[in-house]
């Protein structure tokens, strides 16, 4: 057998020289802030000021959405939707999420109740949803996992219903489409990120949307401890606000979000005509009249018919240099925060599932195409190996 044939885990060459990431800041050309820049520091206004205003309003034209709030990050944008709506008791969520999702109930005093996720959207399942409902809930706290929209509508007809809010965590959410509409105008509101993972970035922050004017007051308070400018805090909010630096990094990736989601779905498609040849990978589904942001692209692995499992598939592709993420392992209801939230009567068999069996492999808005067909020759030649691989145990 010729040597290229050998996965580097069995001892040939890595198949890239140096670690390709599985995820990079799409950046804007640095001469092309220098003069903004240049105006802030002229200017010494580098918070609550035009940048962000400017910015706030780019992208709630961009999304269509009445009221956007520029925050420090998703996760403060979270806490202070739950915080301004007034939220009590329960909130329904997924389990199969980052753990920022959690953290903004629990900072909120209040109590997640997790419910199981769709096997193939990977998304908050709305009949697990409805069933989690009791007299304490309040809320219903949805995840676009990976950029792939949840099922809005079902959960608004749930949410009418019951009267419940609900709350999108829409941190990978930016560049995505429910049906035409962009994510941000659904459901009661919505918290994007602009963390450095994500297809545009503020260096750090996050983005509140609404269509509700009087939340958006709120969480506009809320993100300057609750001051409305009395110097008397209206109710108890955060210091969370964005700088003007951040804003303007903002403002200028924003030009090319729709180009990086176009990039995205182009390695995507590499991605998925390769490995979908190969038995037991499958990939998370998106529905026809969604588009996905690809903020991850995320492979399910059948060890059975793989002959190697997700883990030894992970090892195996770091040893070609191939850097990969368990998202999202361990479950929430795995981890010791949120453990004692997990009710066993509830089980959450589609959650253990793609959190034991998935993994993101390498993609951002400038990898090369052809970085991408080299990880499928990985993954292909990894596979060809595969039995023995396997019985390599943890520790090869
Ligand atoms: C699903 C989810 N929610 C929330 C967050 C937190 O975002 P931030 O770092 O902007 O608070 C992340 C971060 O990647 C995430 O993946």
């Amino acid at each position: 057998m010729h040597t290229a044939d050998i996965p580097a885990i069995l001892g040939a060459s890595p198949m890239f020289g140096e670690m390709l990431p599985i995820t990079q800041p799409t950046l804007p050309g640095v001469d092309l802030l220098i003069d903004d820049l240049r105006r802030v520091f002229d200017r010494r206004m580098i918070t609550n000021a035009d940048l962000v205003r400017e910015f706030e309003q780019r992208v709630a034209k961009h999304l269509g959405v009445g009221h956007v709030v520029a925050v420090s990050s998703c996760t403060s944008g979270l806490m202070l939707v739950l915080r301004a709506l007034g939220c009590e008791g329960e909130v329904i969520m997924p389990s199969f999420t980052f753990y920022a999702t959690g953290h903004a109930a629990l900072w909120n005093g209040l109590t997640p109740v997790f419910a199981d996720c769709d096997r193939r959207t990977a998304n908050i399942d709305p009949r697990a949803a409805a069933s989690a409902i009791t007299s304490r809930t309040c809320a219903i706290l949805a995840v676009h996992v990976f950029g792939n929209p949840a099922d809005t509508d079902a959960l608004q007809g749930i949410a009418d219903r019951h009267h419940l809010a609900l709350v999108y965590d829409a941190a990978h959410g930016l560049g995505a489409r429910r049906g035409g509409a962009r994510l941000g105008g659904q459901g009661t509101a919505s918290s994007f990120s602009l963390s450095p993972t994500k297809l545009i970035t503020a260096g750090e922050g996050g983005l509140v949307t609404t269509q509700d004017g009087e939340l958006a007051r709120r969480i506009r308070i809320g993100r300057n401890y609750g001051d409305a400018g009395a110097y008397d805090c209206e109710f108890l909010g955060l210091s969370a606000r964005m700088p003007e630096f951040s804003a303007l990094l903002g403002l200028r990736c924003m030009e090319d979000l729709d180009g990086n989601v176009r990039r995205r779905h182009r390695l995507a498609q590499v991605y998925i005509e390769r490995l979908s040849r190969l038995p037991g990978v499958s990939f998370q589904e998106i529905a026809a009249a969604d588009t996905t942001s690809y903020k991850d692209l995320s492979v399910h692995i059948d060890a059975d018919a793989f002959g190697l499992g997700r883990d030894g598939l992970c090892r195996s592709l770091a040893a070609e240099n191939i850097m990969t993420k368990k998202y999202f392992c361990p479950p929430l209801h795995h981890q010791r925060l949120f453990q004692r939230f997990h009710d066993a009567r509830r089980p959450l068999p589609n959650t253990e599932y793609l959190s034991y069996n998935s993994l993101s492999l390498p993609l951002f808005s400038h990898m090369a195409e052809e970085a991408a067909h080299k990880v499928c020759d990985a993954v292909e030649r990894i596979h060809r190996h595969a039995g023995r691989i396997a019985t390599m145990g943890t520790t090869p």
